[in-house]
């Protein structure tokens, strides 16, 4: 890759990005994150890359989740841990109904930029720069809070750090542990609500008992008592990304150090722009949003220029479509794929074709929207052939009600009660884990229709 090195995206048009307007603050800032330590290292980039590649072969699994914008203000350790905590539960879930490893993909530990459907908003009659996560200005709506300051890159890299590294701690250190996150689930289905789960839920149990009874426990097996868990966050902020690129010594192949998988957004994906520009040269994972508006030109022409050696695991396209739209978009784009006899997994970003305002006036997504287009996606992929690898979805494990229905049954209503996010509505603890049960059922009815089939 000759012609590209960490800012060749500076020569491409670029958008959805800020005009600092202090050039020497933003230059400083630059030069700093480039002496600190990167977040990623290289083999975990190449094993999360590796485990993509086993899911788009049906190998494995995808679950991607997290905020739609983290937060300065909402940082806490009870956050990260009960989030981390709710996707290990829905990772156990879904294993049972897939049948295969389980890819946990936090978006979490960098995902702070957000692009925005316009570039002011206006409240009152007055207008302002939008709100483009807490990496760039600030939500408060007063001139000086919308101002880019380039400062901010350097709280959130901080942030992202200790983020990192609680979830690295969580991860082995016993917090993990397969029997006490089923332990926890255990405790949802005993509400009498959830009994519908329950009947899966034991037979997890079940089987951790078989297994004990045959000699493997945490002890003896150490995969039970510890996870993998990958972080993944949009590539939107060029010059953070820019900063924390490095070459790695071993492979001497670009490092996109700020988290393990990078996205291109739905907005930022033209193939001659600066995001797929810079995302090219890098070694890591790419994320690639596919919304109604991609054409079968534009994603053959950037699985060509993202993935030219047509690696596994290398490309991920992200569906997001909104239910009621699968049918119309997917079947086309993945003839697409086939035509250019392209390696990519395919996963269901069920969120953010699906947000509609409620009639209290809160941006929502109903359950039942979110629930359908995954449906309609195993669909698609099941008259096609081709396999559907992954869900993503954006949740917390926090007690927000922010997304109707489910189980507790969020109403219009109580969207106020405890409406929380800075960006997009996310899934509740407990609605991402009833979804977790649904998914894994349709999971495992996938799995008995493709061996009736294969037993002809
Ligand atoms: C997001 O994932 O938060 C997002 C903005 O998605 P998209 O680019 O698909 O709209
Ligand atoms: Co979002």
């Amino acid at each position: 890759m000759s012609d590209w090195t960490k800012s060749s995206w500076r020569e491409k048009p670029r958008i959805q990005m800020p005009d600092y307007p202090d050039m020497a603050a933003l230059n400083a800032v630059e030069a700093q994150l480039a002496r600190f330590p990167v977040l990623v290292f290289a083999g975990e980039t190449q094993r999360l890359k590796n485990h993509l590649g086993a899911a788009a072969r049906g190998e494995a699994f995808l679950l991607q989740g997290g905020d739609c914008a983290e937060s300065f203000e909402q940082f806490s350790s009870d956050m990260i841990r009960d989030t981390f905590k709710v996707m290990l539960q829905m990772a156990i879930v879904l294993t049972h109904g897939a049948k295969v490893p389980v890819i946990k993909l936090g978006r979490m530990a960098g995902q702070f930029a957000k692009p925005r459907s316009a570039p002011t908003e206006v409240i009152d009659g007055v207008e302002l720069p939008s709100y483009r996560g807490d990496i760039i200005n600030e939500l408060d709506f007063t001139p000086a809070a919308r101002i880019p300051d380039p400062e901010k890159m350097l709280r959130a890299y901080t942030q992202a750090a200790a983020t990192l590294n609680l979830i690295r701690a969580f991860s082995t250190g016993g917090y993990a542990d397969v029997h006490q996150v089923h332990g926890w689930t255990l405790g949802f289905t005993d509400n009498e609500k959830a009994e519908k789960y329950r009947e899966i839920a034991n037979r997890i149990s079940d089987t951790l008992d078989f297994m004990a009874a045959a000699g493997v426990t945490s002890d003896t097996a150490h995969t039970l008592q510890s996870v993998e868990f990958y972080t993944s966050h949009e590539s939107l902020l060029l010059e953070y990304e820019e900063a924390l690129c490095r070459k790695d010594s071993l492979s001497q192949q670009w490092l996109a150090g700020s988290g393990h998988m990078i996205w291109i957004g739905d907005r930022t994906r033209q193939p001659d722009g600066a995001h797929v520009e810079f995302a090219r040269g890098v070694m890591n994972p790419i994320g690639l949003k596919c919304g109604p508006s991609m054409t079968t030109d534009d994603l053959k022409k950037l699985m060509a220029t993202l993935n030219p050696e047509n690696e596994a695991g290398r490309l991920t396209l992200i569906a997001r479509f909104g239910a009621g739209s699968v049918g119309e978009h997917l079947p086309r784009l993945i003839k697409a794929v086939k035509e250019e006899g392209a390696n990519v997994l395919w996963t269901c970003d069920a969120m953010h074709g699906n947000t509609i305002k409620s009639s209290t006036g809160y941006k929502t997504r109903p359950f039942d929207s979110v629930l359908r287009e995954v449906r309609e996606f195993f669909g698609v992929h099941s008259a096609e052939g081709t396999v559907p690898g992954g869900v993503h979805f954006e949740m917390t494990g926090q007690d927000v009600t922010e997304c109707t229905g489910g189980l507790r049954d969020v109403s219009d209503e109580s969207l106020s009660d405890r409406y929380h996010t800075a960006c997009d509505p996310r899934l509740n603890a407990s609605q991402s884990l009833e979804l977790a049960f649904l998914v894994a059922e349709e999971l495992s009815n996938r799995r008995n229709t493709v061996a009736e089939k294969a037993a002809g």
